[in-house]
């Protein structure tokens, strides 16, 4: 087996070819293991169950998108304005397939080069080939995000984090210091109370197995880093935060109830979290009742609204450098 290049020498030698800049010396064996136990609410192995199967994300968002009260496109809201045209080094933290980036074709100089890091080798091809279509230079780290811990100081014009940060909000430390003293930092989020009415269901199923009064690791993610919190959590690094608000619900028929039931199951891995640590082989069982939930829930009132307020965080001047 060919043996793959460690993640940090592959921004190292990606920065030297881009840039000419060399700029920190390689990190020890284990680093990103080491990362991995900071205080991490689900571990690679939750994270790559979740988000192996590109096409399923990309199903995903389908839905997302064909089912929004809100018909606008979260992209164009936290782009708008902006004048990226000077940015040459964009960082996309937990990028994904390259959802967001595919907004940025026209945006940034010429010269520009992207950077996705994700702990899911599976998004390399597609995010490289997200990148490829905005006509962008391009690199994929599949590592933790805990790797901008070894980067340099004032490496990037653009750090984005779409739908991402609240798995990695220690990481927030790092951000201004990483970022040029003119760079802007772009973050999009959900509310604390993302996906209410599924999580209330799937708390009255666990009780019927015997997981009582817990809260959810869910709603710990949403809430590490949200709507609600993420002003004040990144004044702490920054002069200037401006908030957007997207105010959002998901809306199921009766008769679409299935879209709904593929949603949820979807991140079966971070929702039934508590079920597949505890009591592993009550998974379907649990899974059967929150499924029931929803379609009964559906078929008595015509349809489910499911809560999916987001928001935008733009932040400008990192204390780091003031
Ligand atoms: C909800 S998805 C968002 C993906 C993409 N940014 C988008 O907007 O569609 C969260 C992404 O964060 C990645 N992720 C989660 N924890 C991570 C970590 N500690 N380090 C790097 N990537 C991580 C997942 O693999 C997944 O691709």
């Amino acid at each position: 087996m060919p043996q793959r290049k460690h993640p940090l020498n592959v921004f190292k030698s990606f920065l030297i070819r881009n840039y000419r800049l060399f700029i920190f010396s390689a990190a020890g064996p284990g680093i990103i293991q080491k990362a991995m136990q900071n205080g991490y609410l689900y571990t690679p192995d939750d994270i790559t169950r979740t988000y192996e199967k590109v096409h399923d994300h990309l199903l995903a968002r389908y839905i997302i998108k064909t089912y929004s009260t809100n018909s606008n496109d979260i992209r164009d809201v936290a782009l708008h304005g902006l004048n990226l045209k000077k940015a040459q080094r964009i960082l996309e933290l937990g990028c994904g397939y390259g959802f967001f980036i595919e907004k940025l074709k026209g945006m940034l100089h010429d010269k520009a080069a992207i950077i996705g890091i994700d702990l899911v080798e599976n998004n390399r091809e597609p995010f490289l080939h997200s990148v490829a279509a905005i006509q962008y230079k391009g690199e994929f780290i599949a590592a933790s995000a805990d790797i901008i811990r070894e980067m340099p100081e004032s490496a990037f014009d653009v750090i984005i984090s779409s739908y991402s940060f609240y798995f990695f909000p220690h990481l927030l430390h790092d951000i201004p210091r990483i970022l040029m003293p003119h760079g802007v930092f772009i973050a999009l989020t959900h509310s604390k109370d993302s996906l209410k009415e599924v999580i209330r269901f799937v708390m009255r199923c666990m009780k019927k197995i015997g997981i009582k009064n817990v809260e959810p690791v869910i709603n710990k993610l949403f809430t590490a880093f949200s709507r609600e919190n993420g002003d004040a959590l990144l004044k702490n690094y920054f002069n200037i935060v401006e908030t957007l608000d997207f105010t959002n619900s998901i809306n199921f028929s009766y008769h679409n109830i299935e879209d709904c039931i593929f949603y949820v199951n979807k991140k079966q891995h971070l929702i039934y979290k508590e079920v597949l640590d505890l009591m592993p082989d009550k998974l379907d069982v649990v899974r059967e009742c929150v499924e029931n939930h929803i379609i009964d829930f559906a078929k008595r009132n015509g349809t489910i609204s499911i809560s999916k307020d987001d928001a935008v965080f733009r932040c400008f001047v990192p204390k780091h450098h003031s």
